[in-house]
């Protein structure tokens, strides 16, 4: 119904946000697709050195998952939006950061919106995949390596505790494209070149 298709919209204009590139212009730094990986991202404007745009980025890059989604699942019932749409509007929120119409549609690879998608989606499964990243994130200080490993086990988990769905459905399809778009970093991560969190490139 036309509902849902303006729902999808919302949250893929929403979603469009890249919030790496907004805060960073607001706080006078660097484009962070100037430096480092390029990525318009929580991660790489660490790299900039300022935390506090960092956690910015990551907040506001989670939110504009966790809001939209969260909005159908408490305020869809009405339009006879349902958990089908909740799934849709996430993956919408998840395509806009990726290819947000207000940067050319060069956006980023999605952690944040993912996290924050799966997390308003099914917060028990927000908590897995979460531990999943942080675990590895932990031992290997790889932020690349903890999203991917995170993003591939969140649909396995999601079919196998609650069955499938569209849950399933909209887990794995982020699952695959966050994969895909980590294609620089596995290169990297097979080549021992990958930068870790809490030091400088190259060592
Ligand atoms: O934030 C995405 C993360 O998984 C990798 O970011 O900047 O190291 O490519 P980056």
């Amino acid at each position: 119904s036309l509902s849902i298709w303006a729902a999808v919209l919302a949250a893929y204009l929403v979603g469009s946000l890249s919030f790496a590139v907004l805060f960073s212009r607001l706080m006078g730094l660097a484009d962070p697709r100037s430096y480092g990986s390029g990525n318009p991202g929580a991660t790489n404007v660490l790299r900039s050195g300022n935390k506090v745009a960092a956690v910015l980025t990551l907040v506001f890059d989670a939110l504009k998952g966790y809001g939209p989604v969260l909005a159908v699942l408490v305020w869809g019932g009405r339009w006879g939006l349902g958990e089908g749409t909740a799934a849709l509007v996430g993956l919408a929120a998840f395509l806009g950061h990726l290819w947000p119409v207000f940067f050319k549609f060069q956006g980023g690879k999605g952690v944040a919106t993912a996290a924050g998608v799966i997390f308003a989606l099914n917060p028990v499964l927000g908590v897995a995949t979460l531990a999943t990243f942080a675990i590895l994130v932990y031992f290997t200080r790889w932020v690349s390596l903890g999203s991917i490993a995170a993003a591939l086990f969140a649909p396995f988990y999601e079919a196998l505790i609650w069955g499938m769905g569209p849950y399933v459905g909209a887990t794995a399809m982020m699952g695959l494209l966050l994969v895909w778009r980590h294609e620089a970093n596995i290169k990297r991560l097979m080549a021992g070149t990958e930068s870790r969190i809490g030091q400088k490139k190259g060592k």
